[in-house]
């Protein structure tokens, strides 16, 4: 098969991950006489730089007609006083809405090599960690209407999260979907004690899950879920949110797996296209250094092979050889331990290597 990708490699260490991720893709096209096209278009940052917007209009539409697009990270302290207008995580909110990429799955799996490497204790992550978060995310407060405003003297700052219910239906469809496919358990996350737009979302979710009567179906509330996830994360299967509630689970879910680093996503619309990053962001101090942990965008691809085109054996085969590396004892330096014995300490781009090389 033959398949155009737009690369974003983004800011920081987005471009030195990314380049592992293309590295691995580089051993399956080998291996499995695939054809894989790659067209790089600057977001964020440096594209301020260059252009003095986060992505322009030609960029943009290289990432809609591609067979996918492969992201890094974007953003960076030099950024931070851009106007809002053309912050770089400006950039990533167009891309996600104007592809139409609604559905953000986020799989939270601790490898068992790194059950020593989560901050939480061995008798909380060790019956293992497989959940999936599933995000919305071209709605809510992200996209909501934001104003801010003089009154009275003073500055007053709005930022409204709206929901209809199309939006919240689709969502909740992945959500019972993936978990069929799953431990068919679905638990839906919001604030319905509070919140109008929960109070909707909940409703919502509730007739369609007389639609999946296989699928055992919860509703949790969001600061509950928050405890939960440290508690007894293993309860959960697939746990569907908003886009705010889904950012912030989501970093926190990630500490399950041992580092944010390992943490990979698939951001998906109606059809085939989809955008393929990690959780974590452009991580600007230990940039160029080689250091950074290339797994969560390794995986991403992963992902990218296995929901945008359909190549299921190919996606597996990557997560074999970033299993078996793991088995070896390569850890970059977010999950090394100098006090475990066995291990091997590596920077990102041998980390890249040994993964090619475990496919090979
Ligand atoms: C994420 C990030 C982004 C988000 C930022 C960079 C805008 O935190 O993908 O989780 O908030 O969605
Ligand atoms: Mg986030």
């Amino acid at each position: 098969m033959q398949k155009n990708i737009t690369v974003l490699k983004g800011d920081g260490i987005g471009p030195e991950i990314v380049d592992q991720a293309i590295k691995v893709l580089g051993v399956i096209e080998e291996k499995f006489g695939h054809k894989f096209e790659y067209t790089e278009v600057d977001i964020g940052g440096c594209s301020i730089d260059k252009y003095g917007v986060p992505i322009t209009d030609e960029g943009m539409a290289k990432c809609k007609a591609a067979d996918s697009v492969l992201l890094g990270a974007v953003g960076g302290p030099k950024w931070d006083s851009c106007p809002p207008a053309i912050r770089p995580e400006k950039a990533l909110l167009a891309v996600r809405s104007e592809l139409g990429l609604f559905a953000n799955l986020r799989p939270t799996k601790l490898f068992p090599q790194l059950s020593d490497s989560s901050p939480l204790k061995e008798s909380i992550v060790g019956n293992g960690i497989d959940l999936m978060i599933v995000r919305e995310l071209t709605g809510g407060i992200y996209f909501g209407k934001r104003r801010t405003e003089e009154i009275n003297g003073e500055k007053v700052a709005t930022d409204e999260m709206t929901y209809s219910e199309h939006e919240i239906e689709r969502i909740g469809r992945v959500a019972f979907e993936s978990a069929r496919k799953r431990g068919k358990k679905v638990a839906s996350v919001d604030k319905a004690n509070v919140l109008d737009s929960s109070r909707l979302w909940r409703a919502v979710m509730h007739k369609l899950a007389e639609e999946y009567p296989d699928v055992e179906y919860s509703d949790i509330l969001v600061d509950n879920t928050a405890m939960q996830l440290i508690k007894n994360p293993s309860q959960f299967d697939v746990i569907v949110t908003e886009n705010m509630f889904g950012d912030i689970l989501s970093d926190e879910a990630s500490m399950l797996t041992g580092s944010i680093g390992m943490m990979p996503s698939a951001s998906l619309s109606e059809g085939t296209l989809g955008m393929y990053e990690p959780i974590h962001g452009s991580a600007p101090d230990i940039a160029g250094m080689d250091i950074a942990n290339p797994i969560g965008t390794i995986m991403s691809a992963a992902m990218m092979l296995r929901y945008s085109f359909g190549m299921a054996v190919e996606a597996d085969a990557i997560e074999a050889a970033v299993n078996k590396a793991l088995d070896d004892g390569y850890r970059t330096a977010d999950i090394y331990d100098a006090a475990k014995c066995g291990t091997t300490k590596v920077g990102c781009s041998e980390m890249g290597d040994i993964i090619a090389k475990n496919i090979a």
